[in-house]
């Protein structure tokens, strides 16, 4: 029998919300978030983001505890990025290969108190480092030159690892950086460390917020479209992915989000993988003033956005959201 009106009425399963929790193709958990967390220098210290309103960054001891606070919500991974003193930044981001920089003693703190209960995800790039802001070594003439930055990389996710990271997440778009990783991981007998591929990150305008957080976008010479991927392009994320899996990646991220949800159901569909998507900076921030200027319910807003995430086949999404939308489905 064909589906025709009134045999068929959609809107039966709709009337009540018991039974539209029974057609529920999608549900959204706290085991689906991934939170960002930022870095800072000291001890005590909570420094706000101005154009992140709700996000700070904090001190080692902030992240403990944040990580701790992720483990009583139900969220299952943070993700560390460091706002690195101005010292220490150089024009070859030396200190991301520091064992004793902000990274690992945050890694450090984090697993001295939650041990295996949260897991760890690490950012692989030199802009947190660097005093140009690009996410590799530039050579004379200012291109991100791919090998000599693939080599550094290595060290730099070795290092992590060192500290106790739990995901490598190398954010940068070198070609080979996976497979280069993945042999470093299995050659220093760190057979377990995931890797989450950046596989389609798009140089995007969304990602202002977080170059403030780090402080990486004042000092940026130039933009990063020689190694991040055009918005234009969508086979070519499919290729990116291929050769991150082929390369030794556990799983695929696609950043930004809510722009890409046809990269991300495209790779799912083709790769049958764990998908996430980074909900950037700059999708937090709009939401939030989006809010603030009476475009809808803040929460109703962020809500809606995370589980389209889901729909589109994500098994997670990183999300600066994380803690508030967790505390929402916890009740
Ligand atoms: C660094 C990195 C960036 C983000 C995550 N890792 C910025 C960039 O590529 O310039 C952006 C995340 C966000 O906007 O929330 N390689």
């Amino acid at each position: 029998m064909s589906r025709s009106y009134p045999n068929t009425r959609l809107r039966r399963t709709r009337s009540f919300g018991w039974s539209r929790a029974m057609v529920r193709e999608t549900v959204l958990t706290p085991a689906d978030l991934i939170w960002p967390l930022f870095v800072t220098e000291g001890n005590g210290v909570e420094d706000p983001v101005a154009s992140l309103p709700g996000v700070s960054r904090w001190s080692v001891d902030g992240i403990a505890a944040r990580a701790k606070e992720a483990v009583k919500l139900g969220i299952p991974c943070i993700a560390l990025f460091p706002n690195t003193r101005d010292g220490l930044r150089s024009d070859d981001g030396a200190e991301a290969l520091n064992p004793d920089n902000l990274m690992c003693r945050a890694i450090k703190a984090v697993k001295d108190v939650c041990g295996d209960s949260i897991g760890v995800l690490t950012d692989v790039a030199l802009d947190p480092y660097t005093t140009h802001g690009q996410d590799g070594l530039v050579d004379a003439a200012g291109y991100v030159a791919n090998d000599d930055t693939v080599a550094v990389l290595v060290d730099q996710a070795i290092n992590q690892a060192e500290a106790g990271a739990d995901i490598i997440a190398p954010s940068d778009m070198m070609d080979g950086r996976v497979r280069a990783i993945r042999m470093a991981l299995e050659m220093g007998g760190y057979h377990n460390i995931q890797i989450m591929a950046y596989a389609a990150k798009y140089a995007s305008a969304f990602y202002g917020p977080f170059r403030d957080a780090v402080r990486s976008g004042d000092r940026l010479v130039g933009d990063k479209k020689t190694y991040q991927m055009d918005p234009a392009n969508a086979d070519e994320a499919l290729a990116e992915v291929a050769l991150d899996i082929a390369e030794g990646a556990d799983s695929v991220m696609v950043k930004p989000g809510l722009a890409y949800l046809d990269i991300i159901w495209r790779v799912k569909q083709q790769f049958h993988v764990p998908v996430y998507a980074y909900q950037v900076s700059g999708e937090y921030a709009l939401i939030e003033a989006g809010a603030e200027a009476g475009a809808g319910d803040r929460d109703a807003l962020l809500m809606e956005k995370l589980i389209a995430f889901k729909r589109a086949g994500c098994s997670g999404v990183l999300t600066y959201h994380a803690p508030v939308a967790a505390r929402l489905l916890n009740g």
